[in-house]
């Protein structure tokens, strides 16, 4: 079957990465490797993945299959002494800053906030170091902030510290601080992981609204495949460090090539395919005037 312009990285699939780099692309990966410090095992082996520029990439794998790895390579951020081979060729002239170009968001805010520092001094500080802002100036930026990730009172909010507030808020805060030096890239990593469901949805419609009106460009790391095909424009999976397949969303999603992306699919939309990708609006109704449509028997409803 042909598939279109998809990239399913093997040989023919690499070698489609030597051209130049379009104006459309933020940057191309060729045949990146990375291993930690003291270990031979290579985290990431041999990827090549191009990553379009105000766009939503998905990254999807299981546990240990090197997601954060390539987005801690991708922000610089690789702990010293990690070895990298292969290269990374970005659009722009210089690779990207964290914190400035490139704003990171963790699975656990907890790790990113700072428990004796109040949420507004912790927002304002990227918009004071990164945009030259006053202290007093970067303050109001970092109130405007906490509003736009919906933070109820974002006033009384700035004077409160990260324990005073619920998980959903610390990462609405914790996405605020990432957001705060108004970087063009915002990597997500796992960010709703830790949250129930319902927040997690928000979280996840929060993102989508932001990066769309900041023309941002998102990669969202999650092993969530249902999660990622909501809103995602294309999807790149992982598995034990190798990039299995890549593509549109629609495209992975209704014509996987490879057979793990079939079983994950597989997997998936026995159990919550219907209220999670976006055939949702169209099901919602019928769910609705369904009685025996809860959660637990969502499966037996089969995904179509
Ligand atoms: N600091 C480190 N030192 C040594 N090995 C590491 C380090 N961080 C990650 N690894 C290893 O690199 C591999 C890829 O890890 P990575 O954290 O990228 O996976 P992941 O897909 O993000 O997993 P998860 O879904 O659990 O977050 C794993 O084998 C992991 O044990
Ligand atoms: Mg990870």
């Amino acid at each position: 079957m042909k598939m279109g312009k998809r990239h399913v990285f093997g040989d023919a699939g690499q070698a489609t990465l030597q051209s130049p780099l379009k104006p459309a692309e933020l940057c191309r990966i060729h045949n990146l490797s990375v291993s930690y410090p003291g270990t031979r095992q290579k985290a990431l082996a041999d990827i090549g993945l191009s990553i379009e520029k105000g766009r939503r990439l998905a990254i999807i794998g299981e546990s240990g299959s090197g997601k954060s790895t390539l987005a801690k390579t991708l922000a610089s951020l690789l702990p010293r002494g990690s070895k990298t081979e292969g290269r990374i060729v970005w659009g722009a002239e210089t690779p990207p800053i964290a914190g400035k170009d490139l704003g990171f968001v963790f699975q656990d805010p907890s790790a990113s906030l700072n428990p004796v520092l109040t949420i507004g001094e912790q927002v304002a500080e990227g918009a004071r170091r990164h945009l030259r802002l006053s202290w007093s100036a970067a303050l109001e930026a970092a109130q405007v902030m906490l509003d736009r990730v919906h933070i109820p009172n974002a006033g009384q909010t700035m004077r409160a510290y990260p324990h005073q507030l619920s998980g959903g808020q610390r990462q609405r805060v914790a996405i605020a601080a990432a957001l705060a030096a108004r970087p063009g890239i915002l990597i997500a990593d796992e960010p709703t992981s830790a949250l129930d469901m319902v927040v997690q949805a928000e979280i996840v419609a929060l993102l989508d609204e932001l990066v769309r009106a900041g023309d941002m460009t998102l990669i969202f790391i999650t092993h969530d495949i249902a999660l990622a095909s909501e809103f995602a424009d294309r999807i790149a999976i992982f598995r034990a460090g190798r990039l299995v397949e890549t593509g549109p969303t629609r495209d992975v999603i209704d014509r996987p090539a490879d057979d793990y992306t079939k079983s994950l699919l597989a997997s998936h939309l026995d159990l919550v395919s219907p209220p999670l990708i976006a055939r949702a609006p169209a099901a919602a109704p019928a769910f609705a005037s369904a009685p025996a449509a809860g959660t637990a028997s969502a499966g037996k409803e089969g995904p179509r």
